[in-house]
C-alpha cells in the first residue's frame, strides 16, 4: 500500500459530488473554518470488522473495474482520506490498546506512521471516527490521561489491488447480483476451481486473482468435465500460472508426489485414510484393490504392514511406485496394475490361504465408491477351488468397502447392496461408517465386515461381468 501524508487534506465542499456526499462522513478540525473542511471519503466497501461488529465500509475498488476481463491491477487503486491522531512516541503503545476499536484495520496497511522524531500518526477508521466527539468515554479519558491532543488530522492513503482480498476483487469485477465464488480446492501448488457458467467469461481473471492472493499457488485450473468414469480423474483447463501439474503434497505427515491431471487425489479423504490406517497393527497384511497413488497403502506400509496395492490407471501405478520409493517402503509394498476384479481373483486369492492360517490381521480396502460394492461378488467362491478347503482357518479377512448412497437411510442401502453383491446377508454382521457428505443427499459410506468362509469357499461359478459406467461425483 502506498501512503502519503498530506497533513490536512482540505477539499472544497462545493466540488463534492452529491451522491458521494451522502455516503461520506465529514469531520472538522475544531480550529478550522467549516467551508474548507477535510473530508473522509468513506466509499461503500466491505471489510471484515475485526471487532466482530459486522461489515464496515471504507474501500471499494473504483466502479470502472466492473466487467473487467483481463486483470488490470492498477485500475483498483484509489485514494482515501482517513483521520489520524498525532501521538507522542512514548504513549503510543498504551494509546493503541485503548483505541483498538476505532483504529484503522485494513489488511496490508500500517496504522502507525512516523511523523517526526518525537511523534507518530495513529490512523483511525473513518467509518467509526468522523469528529472528536466520535470517541467514546473510555477512549476520551485515555486520550486525556496520556496527554494526547483531541485533534484529528487527515491522512491520504493510496489503497491498491494489494489491499483487497480475492473475493473483494471478484465482487467488484463480476456482474452485480451474481454469485462470486472464489472457493477452490488446493492440491500442492495447484488451485482447482469448479466455475459456473456465468463465471466463465472471467475465468482467466479469476485464476489470476486466486494465484495473486494465495501464496504458494502457482497454477490455477478449472474442471471442464465431470469425473472420468474409469480413473476418477477430470479434464482441466489451466486458467493461470505455469501449467505444471506435478504436485508435492503431505497427508497425515507423509509426502506424496503425482501428476494431479492424470490421477485421483482428494484432500477431503485424509481423515478417512487416517481412520482406516489406525485400525491396522504392524505385521498385518493390507490389500488395496483401488489404491490410487497410495494414501492407504503407503501409511499402512509405514506402520509395518505388508501391502499389496493395485490400480488400473497406469499413471496411478507409476506414481504409487514413485511414492513407495519416496517414503522408503518398497520392501513392504508390492504394486500391481490391473483391473480390481483380476487383482482379487489373482494376487489377492494367491496370498489369502497362507495368510488365513496365520494370526496377523488381513485387511482388504476397496475405495472406488461408485462401483466397489459391485466388485464384492468377486469374493464369492474365491477359495472354492483350493485343494485343502477344509483347512482350519484361524483368521478371516476384514473388508472395508466404500459406496455412495442417495437413499434416505444410506446405512441400510449400503448393507443391502453389499449383501446382494456378496450373496449373503450382512445385516447385523458389519459396521457402517459415514465418511462424508459428497453432495446434497449423497453420502459416502464405508462398510466393514469379515469375509466369511461361507462366501470364500462357496461353489459359485464366476459369471463374466459387465462393467457399469460410473456416475460422476
Ligand atoms: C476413488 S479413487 C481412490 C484412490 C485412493 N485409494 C484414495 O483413497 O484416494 C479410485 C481409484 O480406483 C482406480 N480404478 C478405477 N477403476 C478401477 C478398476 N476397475 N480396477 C482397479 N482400479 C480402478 C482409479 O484409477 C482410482 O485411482
Amino acid at each position: 500500500c502506498e501512503t502519503r501524508h498530506v497533513g490536512e487534506g482540505f477539499v472544497d465542499l462545493t466540488r463534492i459530488n452529491l451522491s458521494l456526499f451522502l455516503h461520506t462522513r465529514l469531520y472538522f478540525l475544531l480550529e478550522h473554518v467549516p467551508l474548507k473542511a477535510p473530508v473522509i471519503a468513506a466509499h461503500r466497501a466491505t471489510m471484515s470488522d475485526p471487532e466482530g461488529g459486522g461489515e464496515s465500509s471504507l474501500y471499494t475498488p473504483p466502479p470502472e473495474v466492473r466487467g473487467m476481463i483481463s486483470l488490470d491491477r492498477e485500475a483498483f487503486s484509489r485514494t482515501v482520506t482517513v483521520p489520524a491522531l498525532r501521538v507522542q512516541k512514548e504513549v503510543l503503545g498504551k494509546l493503541v490498546k485503548s483505541l483498538k476499536k476505532v483504529a484503522l484495520h485494513l489488511p496490508g496497511v500500517k496504522r502507525v506512521l512516523e511523523d517526526d522524531d518525537k511523534h507518530r500518526l495513529l490512523l483511525l477508521d473513518p467509518t467509526r471516527v468522523s469528529s472528536p466527539s466520535s470517541f467514546g468515554e473510555t477512549e476520551t479519558q485515555a486520550l486525556e490521561k496520556l496527554g494526547v491532543p483531541l485533534e484529528l488530522h487527515s491522512h491520504e492513503l493510496r489503497l491498491t489491488y494489494g489491499n483487497l482480498k480475492a473475493d473483494e476483487v471478484l465482487r467488484a469485477v463480476l456482474p452485480e447480483g451474481q454469485d462470486v465464488t472464489s472457493g477452490f480446492s488446493r492440491v500442492g501448488h495447484v488451485a482447482h476451481l469448479n466455475l459456473r457458467e456465468h463465471q466463465l467469461p472471467y475465468k482467466n481473471l479469476i485464476g489470476q486473482v486466486i494465484m495473486d492472493k494465495n501464496s504458494g499457488v502457482t497454477c490455477v485450473v478449472n474442471k471442464t468435465n465431470t469425473i472420468d468414469s474409469t480413473f476418477r480423474t477430470f479434464q482441466m483447463e489451466v486458467l493461470a500460472g505455469d501449467g505444471n501439474m506435478v504436485v508435492k503434497v503431505r497427508e497425515n505427515g507423509l509426502p506424496y508426489e503425482f501428476d494431479f491431471s492424470r490421477v485421483y487425489w482428494n484432500p477431503r479423504l485424509s481423515t478417512e485414510h487416517e481412520r482406516v490406517v489406525g485400525l491396522l497393527q504392524p505385521g498385518d497384511t493390507v490389500m488395496d484393490v483401488f489404491a490410487g497413488v497410495g494414501p492407504f497403502a503407503i501409511p499402512a506400509a509405514k506402520r509395518g504392514c505388508n501391502v499389496l496395492a493395485n490400480d488400473l490407471n497406469p499413471e496411478s501405478h507409476r506414481w504409487l511406485s514413485h511414492n513407495c520409493r519416496l517414503n522408503k517402503v518398497e520392501h513392504r509394498l508390492r504394486v500391481f496394475n490391473m483391473d480390481g476384479r483380476a487383482f482379487i481373483r489373482g494376487p489377492l486369492r494367491e496370498a489369502l490361504p497362507a495368510l488365513m492360517k496365520g494370526t496377523a490381521g488381513i485387511h482388504i480396502v476397496m475405495n472406488l465408491p461408485a462401483l466397489a460394492l459391485e466388485f464384492l461378488d468377486a469374493f464369492q467362491g474365491l477359495l472354492g477351488q483350493e485343494p485343502d478347503q477344509n483347512q482350519s482357518v484361524s483368521i478371516l479377512p476384514e473388508v472395508h468397502c466404500y459406496g455412495f448412497s442417495k437413499e434416505g437411510d444410506p446405512s441400510r442401502d449400503i448393507v443391502e447392496r453389499a449383501s446382494r453383491s456378496l450373496g449373503i446377508s450382512l445385516d447385523g454382521h458389519c459396521s457402517i461408517h459415514m465418511v462424508r457428505n459428497v453432495a446434497p443427499n449423497k453420502e459416502m459410506m464405508c462398510i466393514s465386515f469379515s469375509l466369511s468362509k461361507d462366501v470364500l469357499f462357496s461353489n459359485v461359478i464366476e459369471a463374466p461381468k459387465r462393467q457399469k459406467c460410473e456416475e460422476p461425483e
